[in-house]
């Protein structure tokens, strides 16, 4: 049976080398979390919510699923969101997506992927609504404008969240943003939607 042991070897390494910088570090951690951050990223394996940010462990409360896709009934996401919001008192929820996400590349396609295209029908829809827009652009333009799009129409189910909203008129200091992430260079692009209470998001629904 392959045990996957030069896994547990790199964690060993790993947790000497954080312990080697400062020795305390896992036991104070093991007391509590108070990140400040919510991340909502894609599962893409080159968009790790931690090291883009360069954040250790203990900083950031992470969701992802293919695509940051944000279903208003999605108990999952929306789970996630309540908890962070309400227990860990968050003060940042980030839908980060990416370009050339494979996900949202699917969602342009006519041929049929499985399951997974239940999924992708959110990011149809989003390309639906934009269509003018989309339909203007050439193929690789199209993808990119769709990615971002993606994570803006994310981003607004976040804040019409009935956790967002209650948080809001509960007075609590909580902000949504909308990233997207270059994997080509590395690079995080605020696309500038930051949503602090019920009064912007009323003027983004509009
Ligand atoms: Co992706």
């Amino acid at each position: 049976m392959n045990k996957l042991t030069h896994l547990f070897e790199r964690n060993i390494q790993w947790a000497d080398e954080i312990k080697e910088k400062n020795p305390g570090f896992f036991t104070e951690l093991s007391k509590q979390q108070a990140p400040e951050y919510l991340w909502i990223g894609c599962s893409d394996s080159r968009v790790p919510a931690n090291q883009i940010v360069a954040l250790p462990p203990g900083e950031v409360f992470v969701h992802r699923n293919i695509a940051n896709v944000v279903v208003h009934t999605d108990l999952n996401c929306l789970s996630v969101i309540q908890f962070a919001v309400d227990y860990l008192k968050v003060k940042h929820i980030v839908v980060c997506g990416h370009y050339g996400c494979g996900g949202v590349k699917a969602s342009m396609e006519e041929e049929d992927h499985g399951l997974i295209d239940n999924w992708l029908r959110h990011i149809k829809d989003v390309g639906r609504f934009h269509a003018a827009e989309l339909e203007q652009l050439d193929e690789h333009a199209r993808l990119d404008r769709l990615c971002e799009l993606n994570v803006l129409e994310q981003a607004a189910n976040v804040c019409n969240s009935s956790v967002v909203q209650n948080a809001w008129n509960s007075g609590a200091d909580l902000s949504v943003h909308a990233w997207i992430y270059s994997i080509d260079n590395g690079l995080l692009k605020d696309l500038n939607l930051s949503v602090s209470s019920i009064k912007q998001m009323e003027q983004l629904n509009n």
